[in-house]
């Protein structure tokens, strides 16, 4: 028998607890290593990303005056990212928990009953479907109810086993045009930073690079290949949260059907080029006629490429505001709070930051220093020489600043010699 059509007793299962929420998962799944053979997904390294949509979910309501929200969450595993979301959103009029597996979509159910949210009066649905037919039947439903009041889900999450790019097409097929929300996870980031670059140009058609800044290069090869996929749909994305920790890249973005704003969201598009020689680094837009083929800083021709990937903002700064004040106030809720607030301050700080960013440690390595200043001396004395210098989130011993490489550099030398 397969794991997926094993009896479904209680006593196969444990009760564990996120949150202000309940849920079963199989005990013989409790000690293994989060994977695709559990008999149902858990991950508990994973509740960040439940908590960040939490408050996503709630600022996008207040943000964007959405009152009777319709929210789908696509791969739904145990159901507890959705429970969470009825429990802690209460705007949410709707609700379709699907997934895949015949085994995670009864517990759902079972889920659903421990916490007593089957007798609300919000429409819960459960369904077992690949995600790319949901997606392709809400669409249909529009089509064939085009003339009435059919409305199309406010909010989409997907959250697969690795890369999303295969759902991203019917996706935009489902959700609302106009101010819908979409919720991406992607949990490949090898693939994307640049370890695997041969399967990122294959998934996600785009160069990564394996540098110091791979992260960021990675959240925006996939912001990229996402508006990409949106314009051939009519429509087009504001990114308002791009979220990277423990391995997975959680994207929140805002669709749009304005053709002239699609027009112009392609100035979004570029390059980024990278000087393998001396670190200095920069962004080049669609017209690649333009490029600099020697580096502007050192002058070596040793350049190397990142992209077509995303070269606009990563986030929206009103959203971020209202997440982090939501956080403030969800102590009992969001466990992870204070270091969500952390993330979410240098997501703040590096909003109108250049793109990349340097890390002190590998810099100092590279001079030989033996000391490493703080992070907060550091853009101190940035600021003071009359650059811009932040924190950033994809990187906690890394800064963004408008000086270049080798005035960094120089810095760090001064500041190492006491020199003022
Ligand atoms: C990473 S887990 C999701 C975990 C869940 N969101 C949570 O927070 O615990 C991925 C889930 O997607 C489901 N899945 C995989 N392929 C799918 C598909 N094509 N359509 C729908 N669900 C799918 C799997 O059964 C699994 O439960």
């Amino acid at each position: 028998m397969s794991k997926n059509n094993r009896s479904f007793k209680e006593k196969n299962l444990k009760k564990l607890k996120e949150s202000t929420a309940q849920f079963f998962i199989f005990a013989e799944d409790i000690d293994s290593t989060p994977s695709k053979s559990m008999n149902v997904f858990y991950n508990k390294k994973m509740e960040l990303n439940r908590d960040i949509t939490v408050l996503a979910v709630q600022g996008y309501s207040e943000l964007y005056d959405k009152k009777e929200l319709t929210f789908i969450d696509s791969m739904a595993g145990s159901g507890i990212g959705a429970i969470r979301l009825l429990k802690n959103c209460a705007n949410i009029q709707k609700m379709v928990i699907n997934d895949i597996n015949p085994s995670a979509t009864r517990l759902i159910e079972k889920n659903l009953e421990l916490n007593n949210l089957l007798d609300r009066p919000i429409e819960i649905n459960i369904s077992r479907k690949d995600a790319n037919l949901l997606f392709n039947e809400i669409a249909q439903k529009s089509f064939n109810e085009e003339s009435s009041s059919y409305k199309k889900p406010d909010i989409i999450s997907i959250d697969p086993f690795g890369t999303p790019n295969l759902y991203i097409d019917s996706l935009f097929k489902a959700i609302n045009q106009d101010h819908g929300l979409l919720c991406i996870t992607a949990t490949d980031t090898p693939v994307l930073f640049g370890v695997r670059p041969k399967a990122c140009l294959r998934k996600y058609i785009a160069k990564p690079l394996h540098n110091n800044f791979c992260k960021e290069i990675g959240a925006r090869i996939l912001i990229y290949f996402i508006s990409r996929i949106a314009n051939i749909n009519n429509l087009g994305i504001i990114p308002i949260l791009t979220f990277y920790s423990n391995h997975f890249i959680r994207l929140f973005l805002i669709t749009f059907k304005s053709k002239t704003e699609i027009f112009k969201s392609m100035g979004n598009y570029g390059y980024i080029i990278y000087c393998r020689d001396c670190g200095h680094h920069f962004a080049i837009n669609f017209n690649i006629l333009n490029k600099t083929i020697k580096c502007k800083l050192c002058g070596a021709e040793n350049l190397d490429y990142a992209g077509p990937l995303w070269i606009g903002k990563l986030h929206y700064f009103n959203f971020i505001k209202k997440i982090n004040d939501l956080n403030k106030k969800s102590e009992f809720v969001i466990k992870n709070n204070q270091r969500i607030a952390n993330i979410l301050k240098f997501c703040l700080d590096e909003i109108n930051m250049p793109i990349g960013y340097y890390n002190v440690h590998t810099l100092c390595h590279q001079i030989a220093n033996k000391s490493i200043p703080t992070m907060d001396v550091l853009i101190n004395k940035i600021q003071k020489e009359g650059y811009k210098a932040s924190r950033t989130h994809f990187d906690f011993t890394s800064i963004k600043t408008t000086m270049d490489i080798i005035s960094l550099k120089n810095l760090l030398k001064k500041l190492e010699n006491g020199v003022d």
